[in-house]
């Protein structure tokens, strides 16, 4: 039998992709095909224009199924905002009688104990991804499985969503007659794009600098245990040349994207740029200037990631290099800056990798969240679930990252 196929759609703040992949024999995402359309109807992770959005997913979706010849009736998506919210929770079991191996069953246990949590009335829990094991109170790398131990402790990060939020993402994939099987945190899905399956990547800050936000995820040692979102991404910087400068936005893109700089001192006082005013008429202007408005918003930017990163009290923050992806991160400059704001941290802008003939299309970073769709669902797909407690339903399922790792 032939690998599954799944379709996964980002429905980003400025277009919508669409691709199609499996997973090849080697274990590697490969892209059957790929479909992008612009599109403005999401603000900030959340659907604002139903019928905007929905037209986009048909468009983009449409030319995936023409292509792989089958029709999308389920999706992997995302969803992301400002409802999007995690915590986490702990929770443990005796291992009887003790110094036993440690079992499946002892995990699945302590994990469904670590998801017994009062959800908000408003809200669904999306993920419940285990962050860390303990075993008789030290921590384990890897899988408690097969170790000796009385006491089994686990911290699972719990992600929410407001659920009016799941339901208008539901609503525009129903809008074409297609059912949104499984609702990703977006932060993860651009996480799980761009990490890579070395070991000694599995511990990695992702900062995802999209449109309207900024999506942060911290992995430590193959789990995710934090995700985060900030309210400010690369339209702000576009928006802020615009107002500055009194230009139009058209303008401003045109120049943050051909001239923009996200460390000014780097930029010489001869390099000049030519600049389209409002009235039409083009005057020369310092590219520094242009590079100090930019700078100042990019500096807005890592400072909000890094906070959500202080969140984490992440035990290997010391150690840990910044993954960046997303259009923002394409602004140069950009990993300079991450990297004077972490004290010197490595930070370098990621390029999701993927098996067959469309590395030209997704390989950039803003791809990294549709990347990151088909890598999840592809995962779940041979992939342990664990149904904990009576709910049922995609959101019932817990899920052990680590083996997202091995799935490129
Ligand atoms: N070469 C470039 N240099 C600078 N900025 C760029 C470049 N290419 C794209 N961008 C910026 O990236 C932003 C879009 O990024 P991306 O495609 O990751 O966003 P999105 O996924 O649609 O939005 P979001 O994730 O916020 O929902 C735009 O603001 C665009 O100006
Ligand atoms: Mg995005």
């Amino acid at each position: 039998m032939s690998n599954p196929r799944v379709f996964a759609v980002d429905l980003g703040t400025t277009k919508t992709v669409a691709i199609s992949a499996v997973l090849n024999d080697q274990g590697h995402v490969k892209v059957e095909s790929v479909a992008s359309f612009p599109c403005t109807g999401m603000v900030k992770g959340q659907v604002r224009d139903k019928d905007a959005v929905a037209v986009s997913i048909d468009r983009a979706l449409g030319r995936v199924e023409a292509e792989v010849k089958e029709r999308a009736e389920n999706v992997v998506v995302a969803v992301g905002g400002k409802g999007v919210t995690s915590q986490r929770k702990q929770a443990f079991v005796p291992i009887v009688p003790a110094g036993r191996v440690v079992r499946r069953q002892d995990v699945h246990q302590v994990l469904g104990h670590s998801r017994q949590v009062r959800i908000a009335e408003n809200c669904e829990l999306l993920l419940a991804a285990p962050a860390e094991y303990r075993i008789d109170g030290n921590r384990v790398h890897g899988q408690p499985v097969g170790h000796n131990a009385s006491r089994l402790e686990v911290t699972t990060n719990l992600v929410m969503a407001e659920r009016q939020d799941i339901l208008a993402i539901k609503e525009v994939i129903a809008a074409g007659g297609r059912h949104a099987e499984t609702i990703v945190p977006e932060a993860l899905a651009a996480g799980l794009g761009v990490v890579n399956t070395e070991a000694s990547e599995a511990t990695a800050i992702v900062v995802d600098i999209g449109g309207s936000v900024t999506n942060v995820a911290v992995f430590e040692g193959g789990n995710v245990c934090h995700l985060g979102t900030a309210p400010v991404g690369a339209w702000h910087v576009t928006n802020d040349v615009a107002q500055l400068l009194r230009i139009e936005f058209a303008e401003a893109e045109r120049l943050k994207t051909s001239h923009g700089c996200a460390v000014a001192a780097s930029i010489g006082p001869d390099d000049v740029v030519q600049v389209v005013q409002s009235d039409g008429a083009s005057r020369p202007m310092q590219r520094r200037v242009l590079a100090e408005i930019v700078e100042s918003r990019m500096k807005e930017i890592a400072s909000l990631a890094l906070a959500i990163v202080a969140d984490a009290e992440l035990e290997s923050w010391p150690r840990t290099g910044i993954v960046l992806c997303g259009g923002g991160s394409l602004l140069p400059g950009t990993e300079e800056l991450f990297s004077r704001a972490t004290d010197g941290r490595k930070a370098r802008t990621a390029h999701p990798r993927v098996a067959g003939g469309h590395t030209r299309d997704l390989g950039v970073p803003q791809m990294a969240t549709v990347v990151g769709l088909a890598k999840h669902a592809l995962a779940g797909h041979d992939e342990e679930f664990v149904p904990v407690s009576a709910q049922t339903g995609w959101q019932d399922t817990v899920r052990s990252l680590k083996s997202l790792f091995g799935a490129r």
